[in-house]
Order: structure tokens, then C-alpha cells, then sequence
């Protein structure tokens, strides 16, 4: 078979399997897999996340990566090569990382401001810092200017050359961070136990959604990120065998992230005679309120390591947002024929009006004001729960059902087999993880996950249907753009980026 002609993309196979780690490597891993697993049985969970994994997360990856490799373009073009009709689908993998770029750009710059604070004390400053709108967009303004700078400058000569530094650094940054607090004495051990030890009695069907979503979120699938760094791929990469690591490093990320967070909160409770239990372990105020008194109270070596903690979230937070903020660029470079500089600009400013209501929002909220809501919930947690509850396991079925069912397991199978995977006798479960296995297990995340939003503890919600009804609403709209303006038109391939 030819070689896939590659223009502009990744200049190694190593340089790919760290921007696409640096995707998946992100506040899922920081703050959101340690806390669900404390609370879902601890090390008993952390098997359930890996056999989720292993089972769904990979074959989606490799399904994504495969279909931006193939097509060498943006995710609309690669669609429309399998079938005309289902170019939409691409549409929706560009639209909902879009809409995540908007509000993850929010909790970047509260990221930058905490790095820049950790000398002078984050104790007590979260309210306050959300509560002033001027600073707020300042910082925000701040993260986006970071992505802007990776994303202007290319895919390989930005994202590839940032990547290449800054993965390595995330790392070195966490191991510090770890040894530090493992060293602490007080605590430690307690909490290490109260994050590890397996308590398989916690282990229920939520748990096993829990870890489902989680693994989904983390591995920065349904989000059209796999598919475009797929697409600056070549033969130089093994997809399977990159597929591999990004997971691996991925979960060993979360893994120690768990073991800095714990041990560090467990040893603030036992020095200050309170139970863990009194402390918010979850989300936005475990990073930025629990951690930074936590940090705090040991004095100045403790804001030494508040620093690296915040600049390593601001590396992982960063890596990842350049790979939402590319699949946009990608599409507007090819798209419209325009320079790369040209259309990261737009996208950037466009991030930028959209986070200033997103960013004062959530201020309200934390500030707790009533005001700048939509449907009972602040601008961020109702754009996060229409894209991660419904659209970004719509956008991963859509890639699962492309391959499984248009392009077919066996002629996929044979086109990996070219890149040295021997399958041997895996070739019928994997055929039939792509076709039927992972399709059905995604739509049980969805089923539930809407579900869940809709009767949260079994009652009604109207707020929780609206969010459900404004999700496919968006679905609607790209179903109307895609058959009205892109079906007949052309949508570009990389060889259409000007240099
Ligand atoms: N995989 C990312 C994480 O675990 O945080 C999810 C993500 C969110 C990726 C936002 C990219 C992004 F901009």
C-alpha cells in the first residue's frame, strides 16, 4: 500500500505520543481521578478504571486516531471520505471541543493566577479572586495566550516542540511534588491508605459509570482531539503501540497525582486535629481552596511546592487546551484557506469574548450570587455537563460506528496490520469490541449519564432536562449547517495549510 503523504505534521513518532499524552494528561487527571477514587473504594477502583481502559478507552483511540491518519485532514473531511452523509459528524468533533475551549480557558487562568499567588498565599483567596471580573479576564486572557503562542507557531514547530518540553517537566514537577509530601510524616501513611487500600464493598454500578466516564474524560476522547493529531501522522507511527503509551502514561499520571493530593490533605487534618471529612475534596475547591491552605500551613517550603504544584497544573491544563483550540484552527486553515497565524487569532479571540461571561459567571457562583445563570447553574457547570454528559460520548460513538460500521473492522484490522501489529487470533475480539462491544458500552454511559441528569436522585429536574434539551438542540444545528453549507462544498485537507 502507499505511503499515507504527510504535510506538515508530527516530526516523530515520540513527538506525537506526547502532545497526544499531553491532551489526555489534564485536570481529569489532577483533580478528578484522585477524588473518584478515594470515593469509589479506593485501589478497588483503580482496577475498574484500568479494565475501562483497557476495554473501551483504547479501541476508541485507536478508532480516533485511525480515522485522522487515514483521511490527513480535519475531522469533517475525514468523515465525508468514509460516506457523504455522515460528514456531521465531524462537524459535532469540532463544535464541542470548541465549546470546551471556552470554559476551560476559565479554569486556566485561575490556574496561572493560584502559580503566580503561591508566595504571597492562596489561603481564602479563591472567593475573592472569582469575585473580581477584571482580574478574572486578565488571567484568562493570560492562559489563552499561552495556547495561542504553541498553536500559531504550528504543529510541529509549537505543539510538538512544547509537548517535547513540557510533558517531561509535568513529570518532574509531580515527582517532586510526591516526594515532598510522602515525606511529611504526620498523616501520610493514613492517607495513602484512605486513597489505596481496595474496598470492593464500594464497588457498585455508579462506580463502574463512574470509572466508565472517567476514562473517557481523561483519555480526551468524543472531543476530536485524536482525531487531528491522527491526522499530522504518518507510517512512522504504530498506532496501536502509541495508543499504549499515551494510556499508560495517562493513568500514571492520575495515579501520583492521587498520591501528592492525599497523604498532603490527610497530614493538614491530622496536624490541625480535624477529620478528613471536614475538608471539600472535590473539583474546584479542592484545588483552589483545600490545597492551598493545605500547602500553606507548612510554611515556606510548603509555598515553594504550592508553586510547582499550580506551574505543573498550568502544564498540564495548557497541553491539553492546544489540542481543543487546534481542531478549530485546523478546520479554519482548511476550510476558509486561510494562514495559520490568521485563524488561531480568530479562534484565540473568540475564546477569549466567550470566557468573559463563563469567567464572571463562575465568580458569581463562588461568590454566591444568583445572577449570570442558565437553567439553575452557573455558565462553566452547564457547558461542562452538556459537553462531557452528552455530546462528548455522542462524538466517541460516532467514530466507534464509523469504523465499526462503515469502514468495516476488517479492512481496518488489515490497514493496522500494516503498521506491524500482528492481531493473530485478537482479530475477532477486536472486530468485535469495534463493532458492537464498545458502541453498546457507550451507549449505557449516555443512557445513564442523561438519566442521571434529568432525575438526579430519582426526582425530576426540569433545570437537568433543559441542559439535555439545549445538548441535542446543538446536535440540531450542526445536523442543519452540515446538510445546508458543507455537504456539497469543499472542506480541505492538510495539503491545504498556507505556508
Ligand atoms: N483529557 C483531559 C483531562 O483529563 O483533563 C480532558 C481535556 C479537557 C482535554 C480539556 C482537553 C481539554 F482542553
Amino acid at each position: 500500500m502507499e505511503k499515507t503523504q504527510k504535510k506538515g505534521g508530527f516530526a516523530s513518532g515520540i513527538g506525537f505520543v506526547l502532545a497526544a499524552a499531553g491532551s489526555a494528561i489534564g485536570l481529569g487527571n489532577l483533580w478528578g481521578f484522585p477524588y473518584k477514587t478515594a470515593d469509589n473504594g479506593g485501589a478497588a477502583f483503580v482496577f475498574l478504571y484500568i479494565a475501562c481502559v483497557i476495554f473501551i478507552g483504547i479501541t476508541i483511540m485507536i478508532c480516533e486516531i485511525f480515522l485522522g491518519r487515514r483521511s490527513q485532514s480535519n475531522p469533517i473531511t475525514a468523515f465525508k471520505k468514509i460516506n457523504k452523509n455522515i460528514g456531521w459528524f465531524g462537524l459535532l468533533a469540532i463544535i464541542v471541543p470548541l465549546v470546551i475551549t471556552f470554559y476551560y480557558s476559565v479554569l486556566g487562568g485561575y490556574t496561572v493566577k493560584f502559580a503566580v499567588n503561591s508566595f504571597w498565599g492562596n489561603d481564602g483567596n479563591l472567593a475573592n479572586f472569582a469575585g473580581t471580573p477584571w482580574q478574572v479576564i486578565l488571567f484568562s486572557a493570560i492562559f489563552i495566550g499561552f495556547a495561542l503562542i504553541v498553536v500559531m507557531a504550528g504543529v510541529k514547530g509549537g505543539i510538538e516542540k512544547a509537548s517535547k518540553i513540557l510533558m517531561p517537566a509535568l513529570f518532574v514537577l509531580l515527582i517532586l511534588v510526591v516526594i515532598f509530601v510522602l515525606c511529611l510524616g504526620e498523616g501520610v501513611a493514613e492517607g495513602l491508605k484512605f486513597y489505596l487500600v481496595p474496598d470492593f464493598s464500594k464497588i457498585t454500578g455508579k462506580s463502574i459509570l463512574a470509572a466508565m466516564g472517567q476514562a473517557f474524560y481523561s483519555l480526551s476522547l468524543g472531543m476530536g482531539a485524536m482525531i487531528v493529531y491522527g491526522s499530522y501522522t504518518g507510517k512512522e507511527i504504530n498506532i496501536v503501540k502509541s495508543t499504549g503509551m499515551i494510556c499508560i502514561f495517562d493513568t500514571l499520571i492520575a495515579l501520583l497525582a492521587g498520591m501528592a493530593i492525599f497523604p498532603a490533605v490527610f497530614h493538614f487534618a491530622s496536624v490541625e486535629g480535624i477529620s478528613h471529612t471536614e475538608l471539600k475534596l472535590d473539583g474546584i475547591m479542592l484545588m483552589f481552596s483545600t490545597l492551598p491552605k493545605v500547602f500553606e500551613s507548612i510554611g515556606f517550603f510548603g509555598n515553594i511546592i504550592e508553586f510547582f504544584f499550580f506551574a505543573m497544573v498550568i502544564i498540564a491544563a495548557v497541553t491539553s487546551v492546544i489540542s481543543i483550540m487546534e481542531v478549530s484552527c485546523q478546520f479554519v486553515i482548511q476550510k476558509f484557506k486561510i494562514k495559520r497565524k490568521i485563524a488561531t487569532a480568530i479562534v484565540a479571540g473568540l475564546t477569549f469574548l466567550m470566557s468573559i461571561p463563563i469567567g464572571l459567571s463562575l465568580g458569581n457562583l463562588l461568590n454566591g450570587i444568583d445572577k449570570l445563570t442558565v437553567f439553575g447553574l452557573d455558565f462553566l457547570s452547564f457547558l461542562d455537563l452538556v459537553t462531557n454528559t452528552v455530546l462528548m460520548p455522542i462524538c466517541a460513538l460516532f467514530s466507534c460506528l464509523a469504523v465499526g460500521w462503515f469502514i468495516k473492522p476488517k479492512q481496518a484490522i488489515l490497514e493496522l496490520e500494516q503498521d506491524d501489529n500482528k492481531f493473530g487470533i485478537f482479530k475477532t475480539p477486536l472486530a468485535i469490541m469495534m463493532k458492537f462491544i464498545v458502541p453498546a458500552l457507550i451507549l449505557i454511559i449516555e443512557f445513564f449519564g442523561i438519566k442521571d441528569l434529568i432525575f438526579p436522585g430519582n426526582v425530576f429536574s426540569a433545570n437537568g432536562l433543559g441542559v439535555a434539551l439545549v445538548s441535542l438542540a446543538i446536535v440540531a444545528i450542526v445536523i442543519a449547517v452540515y446538510f445546508i453549507f458543507l455537504k456539497k462544498s469543499e472542506t480541505g485537507t492538510n495539503l491545504d495549510e498556507i505556508d
